[in-house]
């Protein structure tokens, strides 16, 4: 075996990527995202998500949850537009009328067969980028014929290590991991985001490795708010690649800047959103 070689993404990587505002850019610039998922009990995934998607810079940010989500949600944030299931707790029919730039799936989604059902009849037409996450990851591993219905180098998929393993079974060690992940990444031409500590980003044969983060971001939620930040980022423009290790960076770097004033244990997932604009302020 071969060793891999793989790229840091770091402040002057992400500086490259960066795109600054124009005097005449308007909501529209940036970009629709829409985040489908929640269900009884987790529609603060969607909370998250949401926030994570509109502090990242997207234009609109459009949510898709089971009846239950429409009071928390619209009451506690006045930014997010939603539209509802038929159903009280669960997804079973996603159909929208909207026009996003792109959408995120899975956070806080439960993996009811009704719910897995309704995702497969989205994906036979849908054809927008799509990020998709948590519970979205379990349905694809619970039901692999999903994996053909992907969008072809139009999906960005972030587990954490437990849906990692489901995705792609186990491994005897980090290398092995990489080898089937990327194998994984090629098959099904998307783009695999291996979270945790340097969360590393796989696309197909290419490694990227974050720099920033700290274990303030070892708890619960935070990974919801990551994949607003990746959808938040494609709706303003940014190409899947270039979005997800921008995500990352920002994300990361959200947590390193709060930590001194918050401390590790006390960091919560909220923190993150509310650090973004100091990350993206430290660039310059
Ligand atoms: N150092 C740096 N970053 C870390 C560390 C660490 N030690 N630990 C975790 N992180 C980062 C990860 O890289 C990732 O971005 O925190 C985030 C954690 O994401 P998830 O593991 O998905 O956690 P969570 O947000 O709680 O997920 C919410 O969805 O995935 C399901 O089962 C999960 O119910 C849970 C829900
Ligand atoms: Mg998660």
């Amino acid at each position: 075996t071969t060793p891999t070689e793989a790229d840091l993404i770091g402040k002057n990587e992400v500086l490259t990527i960066y795109k600054p505002r124009e005097k005449y850019s308007h909501k529209g610039t940036f970009g629709h995202a829409l985040i489908i998922g929640g269900s009884y009990g987790k529609i603060g995934a969607i909370n998250l998500a949401g926030r994570g998607a509109l502090s990242a810079g997207a234009g609109k940010v459009t949510a898709f949850t089971p009846k239950c989500g429409y009071i928390p949600l619209q009451g506690a944030f006045p930014e997010l537009m939603l539209i509802t299931d038929k159903d009280e707790e669960k997804l079973t029919e996603i159909n929208f009328d909207i026009d996003a730039n792109v959408i995120a799936f899975g956070v806080g989604a439960g993996t009811d067969n009704a719910s897995i059902d309704a995702f497969e009849a989205f994906l036979k037409t849908n054809k927008k980028p799509l990020v998709i996450d948590a519970d979205g990851i379990n349905m694809l591993a619970k039901r692999e014929s999903l994996l053909k219905l992907l969008p072809e180098r139009q999906t960005i998929l972030t587990p954490h290590p437990k849906e990692l393993e489901r995705l792609i079974g186990t491994w005897k060690d980090d290398f092995d991991k990489l080898q089937k992940t990327k194998a994984f990444s090629k098959n099904h031409k998307c783009i695999v985001v291996i979270k945790g500590a340097n969360t590393i980003t796989v696309a197909e044969d290419k490694l990227y490795v974050n720099v920033t983060g700290n274990p303030g971001l070892a708890t619960a939620g935070t990974g919801d708010v990551l994949t607003g930040m990746i959808a938040g980022m494609i709706a303003q423009g940014y190409d899947l690649l270039s979005a997800t290790v921008f995500a990352i960076y920002l994300h990361g770097k959200s947590a390193d800047l709060l930590v001194d004033e918050l401390g590790y244990q006390s960091f919560i997932a909220t923190h993150v959103v509310e650090g973004i604009p100091l990350a993206y302020l430290d660039l310059f």
